[in-house]
């Protein structure tokens, strides 16, 4: 069951992000993380929560969606350091608690396995999602078959292309390659918290809430959940019915 809830623009997508977010942020949940443009109002909100009001991460885990392959962490757009300087580095939060997916090392195969074991073994409370414009979810592209687990993903094209504004807009520095949470990951989570704004995302929002169960649309699995939240802006909700 998708909960859809409109609101006018990427600020009050946040807040009403953060007030869905609120509830979990407490001793002992496991939250599901996500990088991208998206989330950006949201853990500044967590942040701000964070330092007005004490909310404190010491008995929160997290575990991130994915990261690139190949690319070191150190490295600014590395999903490690995008954790680091947007979120983790600003609370308090523990450096062994924040799990952010590996995509160095030579069994990245074998990585992802134990990136699932662990999860399996501390179940998501909420997770956090962006949408692709071609209705990724994390870096499952069109065509990932929904049972998938964590694993290593070539980047679609489009993908690439929307990337490429975080690598100086030159296609050739994206990375290719990505680790990713599966769909089957995904949707073990027991809630689901997922944020469109802007023009760019209508059609994948479209094809997400009223198109058929398909993966040509990722997201569109998100239909099959018990509980999902989906907060769109205007010009993300623009076509749907
Ligand atoms: P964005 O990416 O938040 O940067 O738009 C979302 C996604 O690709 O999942």
């Amino acid at each position: 069951m998708i909960k859809v809830i409109k609101v006018k623009d990427y600020e009050e997508a946040s807040d009403k992000a953060f007030e869905v977010m609120k509830p979990f942020l407490v001793p002992g949940k496991v939250l599901g993380l996500a990088t991208g443009s998206t989330p950006l109002g949201l853990y500044a909100r967590m942040v701000k929560d964070h330092e007005e009001n004490g909310t404190s991460y010491k008995d929160i885990c997290s575990f991130n969606l994915d990261e690139y392959a190949g690319l070191p962490i150190e490295h600014p757009e590395s999903y490690y350091s995008f954790m680091h300087r947007n979120l983790f580095d600003k609370i308090d939060i523990r450096e062994e608690n924040a799990h952010v997916p590996s995509g160095l090392g030579e069994d990245l195969e074998g990585q992802a396995k134990k990136y699932d074991a662990m999860i399996d073994a501390c179940p998501v409370d909420i997770q956090l999602l962006g949408i692709g414009s071609d209705g990724h979810i994390a870096f499952n592209e069109p065509g990932t078959p929904f049972d998938s687990g964590t694993h290593v993903t070539d980047l679609a094209e489009s993908t690439i292309k929307d990337n490429c504004r975080f690598f100086d807009n030159d296609i050739s520095k994206v990375p290719t390659q990505a680790v990713t949470q599966g769909i089957g990951t995904i949707m073990k989570a027991k809630n689901i918290l997922l944020i469109a704004t802007g023009a760019n995302k209508a059609q994948a929002v479209k094809d997400m809430i009223e198109g058929p169960v398909d993966v040509a649309c990722p997201a569109s699995i998100l239909q099959k959940h018990e509980n999902v939240t989906v907060i769109v802006d205007e010009a993300a909700a623009s076509l749907l019915k």
